[in-house]
């Protein structure tokens, strides 16, 4: 850390999937976190974005503020619309709110869900993309995304990340990630069929949720410099590489195939809802990233592939029975994968 970094950071999340890694990259990189969750959890205060006078307490306390609450993903938005648009929209305009009251620096976690499908025309996407969200998740976010902007422009500065699809786990023994590709190496770990929904043309970017935490230090860094100006800053945070669906199968296959001397199926399904536009394109610009926060999403999917197969599989097979019991519970939550999370 410089001498101009904070010296305590809040994290708001801190029990989730992004939040969980970025407490811990924090901490790796020196600073001094303060976690919160959503609930009552025993290991962290509760601090729910809905209370305006929790929110502010916690912010009155901290030097900077990471924001990973959040209501994350299609299906628990669509079953929870209400919630969905208290925690994602009026929840971040809340903390952007004591963000801005205290002087408090932000780093805003939202998703790229906010694009919905986007044009290929219009060339890579960048933040500056139109956004057209086609669920109840994607507008949420969006409105929480422009909350952000709107109130924090021009008095406190701020980072908003739009993160692709994450996957991948933190730690050993941390749960894996909700991607479809973490979803495919459970059902390679279980010598099961590969399941892709129709057309299987549909593409994603995919990030490590590794780079996604690595990305918030500096984040907080750029914005507690002495010479950072109060703006609202946006980036999608993604790889930059795109694959479709049945790509993304097709690498698992053959990862499976290597270490095991056997083929693995790969069937296509109808999906469950038609009225879904396929995204046929999604191509990821990560220099801005890059040029302006130094922040490079370097894991690639083919060397995760490679190490959680052999992770997974070992030379014994004995996780087989293991796999096979997540993976029950797995299938259940597998509708909207290949969405934006
Ligand atoms: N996971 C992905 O693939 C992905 C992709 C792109 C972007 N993102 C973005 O990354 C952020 C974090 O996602 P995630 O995957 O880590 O989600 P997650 O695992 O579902 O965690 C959500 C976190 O938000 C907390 N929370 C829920 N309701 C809250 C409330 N009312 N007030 C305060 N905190 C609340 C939860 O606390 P409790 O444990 O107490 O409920 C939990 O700590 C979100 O902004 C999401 O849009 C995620």
């Amino acid at each position: 850390m410089s001498e101009t970094e904070p010296e305590t950071v809040g994290v708001l999340g801190a029990t989730g999937y992004v939040g969980r890694a970025a407490v811990a990259a924090l901490r790796e990189r020196g600073y001094e976190v303060t976690p919160a969750a959503g609930s009552d959890h025993e290991e962290f205060p509760a601090v729910d974005v809905r209370e305006r006078g929790t929110v502010r307490a916690f912010v009155d306390d901290v030097d900077a503020l990471v924001n990973a609450a959040g209501l994350v993903g299609i299906d628990a938005c669509e079953a929870n619309p209400a919630a969905a648009l208290e925690i994602n929209g009026l929840g971040a305009a809340t903390v952007a709110w004591a963000c801005t009251r205290a002087d408090v620096p932000l780093v805003h976690l939202s998703s790229v869900a906010t694009v919905g499908v986007p044009d290929p025309d219009d060339g890579p996407i960048t933040a500056a993309t139109e956004r057209r969200p086609g669920t109840a998740y994607g507008r949420t976010k969006l409105l929480g995304e422009r909350a952000v902007r709107t109130v924090t422009d021009g008095r406190v500065p701020s980072i908003t990340y739009s993160a692709t699809n994450v996957y991948g786990r933190r730690e050993p023994g941390a749960p894996a990630g909700n991607s479809v590709l973490d979803f495919f190496l459970e059902r390679a770990a279980a010598d099961e069929t590969l399941t892709v929904h129709r057309p299987g043309t549909q593409e994603l970017d995919l990030v490590h949720v590794r780079d996604v935490a690595a990305a918030i230090a500096p984040a907080v860094e750029v914005l507690s410099s002495d010479q950072c100006e109060p703006e609202a800053r946006s980036y999608v945070l993604g790889r930059g590489r795109s694959y479709s669906v049945l790509e993304v199968a097709g690498l698992v296959a053959a990862g499976y195939r290597r270490r095991t001397g056997s083929p693995l199926g790969i069937e296509l399904r109808a999906p469950p809802s038609t009225d879904e536009p396929t995204v046929e394109r999604f191509d990821v610009d990560p220099e801005p990233l890059r040029s302006e926060l130094g922040v490079d999403p370097e894991r690639t999917v083919s060397e995760w592939i490679g190490t959680e197969l052999e992770r997974r599989l070992g030379g014994t097979r004995t996780g087989t029975a293991t796999a096979k019991e997540g993976n029950e519970k797995r299938r259940s939550q597998d509708s909207n994968l290949g969405q934006p999370r």
